[in-house]
């Protein structure tokens, strides 16, 4: 017989059927037995009638605890009530395992006591909404990039150079040498968008984040675009694209996700092109007149991105931040070298930035005098120097941490259940 999973179960009306799971919940009424079956891509009822089976079958039945699994053959019946709309009446089974007592129960439990067992807090529904919802979120990344004519290219995840600040490294070693774990692949890119022209780099980045927040992480997935001949509006643009088709996608496919996880989808759905752009000048005007302590040149902590991305309905674009909170590659302003041609994006609802990006230096001289400013050691940027010496043109991207868009669209406290083991401050276990 065959085995089917239980979202194609409609197809299979009146048919036989083996469905493969475990159990996720059960009752009992004498003569009758209710298990609720849960395999991955579904929740149905399987129900069990003990004139169908011998007395030592049915009381086999009544010993499968909470996640034991078991295959299950039976015919499917339509039922308005249940659920999905289907339930399944068998009289076949056999029991893989019965499982030990299953720690998560229905009760509330602690944080502390859920992400010690996130290797089994990932069967919950709102885990598995949430990681759905995420596989989303990066199929239509992919897909955006890709219909444009993108090309992915990998970058490497060892690298001799720091691209975001010394900071937030983690060092390792490498043979005689030290090496850092990647914090972006951007300056890799820009070499490959001298030879592709349109390229995005979609991987997993490491930052030694030394204080506990709710939007870090150690190790977190970043998509990020770099375009050749293109200047800050250009990433603007393309920023904002992204962030309309992304959300566009998962309105129309994650729909019942969004409902699990009880998200109102009436602010995604509102979100449309162009979104507001503000000046890094006027943003601190506004934190100022909101009660904010920041003086011009600082750059915004967690709360006074709160503050502005409260306020509106689409993703924020905040633009032109002064060049000394910014990375050592960031294009000057030509009309106000006092600020940088970048971006970042936040999110609305208060999530604060989900993008970073803007137009890169592309002038040799300058580049080098950045680097020795920010005191960076020549020799490991000699190759990214020489990417301005050879065609060197106007290019500009961004970076979009996926976690914090996945925390955004499912409207969750925290970073940490974006993604299925999360490295934080001082936890790498499970
Ligand atoms: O603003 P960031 O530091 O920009 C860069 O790394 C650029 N090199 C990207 C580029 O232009 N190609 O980081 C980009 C994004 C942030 O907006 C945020 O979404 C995410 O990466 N991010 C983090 N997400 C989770 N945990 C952390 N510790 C993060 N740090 C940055
Ligand atoms: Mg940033």
């Amino acid at each position: 017989m065959q085995a089917v999973y239980i979202e194609n179960i409609a197809a299979y009306e009146g048919s036989e059927v083996t469905l493969r799971g475990w159990v996720y919940n059960k009752r009992s009424s004498g003569k009758l037995q209710f298990i609720l079956l849960r395999d991955g891509t579904g929740i149905i009822q399987c129900v069990a009638s003990k004139g169908n089976f011998s007395p030592e079958q049915f009381e086999a039945l009544d010993k499968l605890t909470q996640e034991s699994s078991l295959e299950i053959r039976g015919r499917v019946r339509r039922d308005e009530r249940a659920p999905g709309g289907y339930e399944v009446d068998f009289a076949g089974f056999e029991i893989h395992q019965i499982a030990d007592t299953y720690p998560i129960t229905p009760k509330e439990h602690g944080t502390a006591f859920l992400m010690e067992h996130r290797h089994l807090w990932l069967r919950s529904t709102r885990q598995h909404a949430t990681l759905k919802v995420r596989h989303e979120i990066i199929k239509a990344t992919r897909d955006y990039f890709d219909d444009q004519g993108f090309t992915l290219v990998d970058t490497p995840i060892f690298t001799p150079n720091a691209c975001e600040g010394t900071t937030t490294l983690f060092e390792t070693d490498y043979f005689d040498e030290k090496a850092y774990l990647t914090q972006s692949g951007q300056l890799y890119n820009e070499a490959t968008a001298a030879s592709f022209g349109r390229v995005y780099c979609f991987g997993p980045t490491f930052r030694a984040e030394k204080s506990k927040t709710r939007r870090h992480l150690m190790e977190f997935w970043m998509v990020e675009p770099e375009v050749a001949f293109a200047e800050l509006e250009d990433a603007m643009e393309l920023a904002e694209g992204l962030i309309c088709f992304i959300v566009e996608r998962v309105l129309s496919r994650r729909k019942a996700e969004l409902d699990r996880l009880e998200r109102d989808a009436s602010r995604l759905e509102a979100i449309s092109r162009p979104f507001p752009r503000l000046s890094y000048d006027d943003a601190v005007e506004k934190l100022r007149a909101a009660g904010s302590e920041i003086e011009w040149g600082g750059d915004f902590g967690g709360a006074d991105e709160t503050i502005l991305s409260e306020q509106c309905q689409a993703p924020l674009m905040v633009h032109r931040y002064p060049t000394q909170v910014k990375a050592f590659y960031m294009q000057p302003d030509p009309k106000r070298p006092e600020v940088a041609l970048c971006v970042d994006v936040l999110a609305p609802e208060g999530y604060g930035e989900i993008i970073g990006g803007g137009q890169r230096i592309h002038d040799h001289d300058l580049l080098l005098s950045r680097i020795r400013e920010h005191n960076l050691p020549l020799e490991a940027f000699q190759w990214y120097l020489d990417l301005r010496k050879y065609g060197t043109v106007p290019h500009a991207g961004f970076g979009m941490g996926i976690e914090r868009v996945v925390a955004w669209i499912c409207k969750l406290e925290h970073l940490r259940e974006t993604i299925a083991f999360p490295r934080m401050l001082y936890r790498i276990y499970p």
